[in-house]
């Protein structure tokens, strides 16, 4: 119907920065607010999807109507979404630290006199966009990822789709000065197979509603 969309739909949705263990009390983190993708899970919600929410740590409260997961590391980020698969949208809005501590210690890191600094030796993360758009079978029939980009930005969303295997890449300009990370506005431009649209500046909240519309006419057309 008109007020549910997307009913009968089930969404996935990533959002916040994730938490890398160093040892039991410090941790390697980001400056994402989560703001973002908690706004796309709430407005999913809002227009009838099943939505599961799977977050980092955040000061945003659990949206309503939402599941919310919440998590700490990118390898936990990823286990909750295979386990919230199927799924027939995934928006992956997090901010995944790309590295982790090869190493969490048992204990914490204790300062001595005279003792060297300790060296952090980091590993990969799971890349979760990447993981899901080749999820096989399991995949979602859209994927949507987003690229924080500071210069060519949309060249570098376009290799970014491609590279990760995802459908949509909201590329938004993260630039010093622009506000968007952590802020409450986000200028983005839509990057998909059929080309480049680029959105006027709007608030995190608008941004979310313009994606959700576009969302549900994807999958009705696609259905
Ligand atoms: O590679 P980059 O971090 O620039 O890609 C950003 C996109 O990939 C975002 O949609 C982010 O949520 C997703 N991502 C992810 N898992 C990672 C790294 C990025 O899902 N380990």
């Amino acid at each position: 119907g008109l007020s549910a969309p997307l009913a009968g739909i089930r969404a996935l949705v990533t959002s916040g920065p994730t938490h890398e263990p160093i040892d039991p009390v410090r941790f390697i983190a980001n400056r994402s607010s989560g703001r973002q993708g908690h706004a796309i899970a709430a407005a999913l919600a809002r227009r009838g999807a099943t939505t599961l929410l799977v977050s980092g740590p955040t000061v945003e409260p659990d949206p309503a109507g939402v599941e919310v997961k919440h998590i700490e590391t990118a390898e936990e980020m990823w286990a909750a979404c295979r386990n919230g698969l199927p799924a027939d949208v995934a928006v992956c809005a997090a901010a995944v630290a790309d590295w982790r501590p090869a190493l969490a210690a048992g204990e914490k890191i204790k300062k001595a006199k005279g003792k060297a600094p300790p060296a952090i030796a980091l590993t990969e993360n799971p890349d979760i966009l990447a993981g899901l758009s080749a999820a096989g079978n399991g995949r979602p029939r859209l994927v949507i990822g987003f690229a924080a980009e500071t210069e060519k930005l949309v060249e570098n969303a376009t290799a970014k789709r491609l590279a990760k295997g995802c459908d949509w890449i909201l590329a938004n300009d993260v630039s010093p000065g622009t506000g968007t990370f952590g802020g409450l506005d986000n200028l983005v431009h839509l990057v998909s197979a059929a080309g480049v649209e680029d959105w006027p500046r709007m608030s995190k909240q608008q941004v979310a509603e313009e994606l959700a519309d576009r969302i549900a006419a994807e999958l009705k057309r696609a259905s």
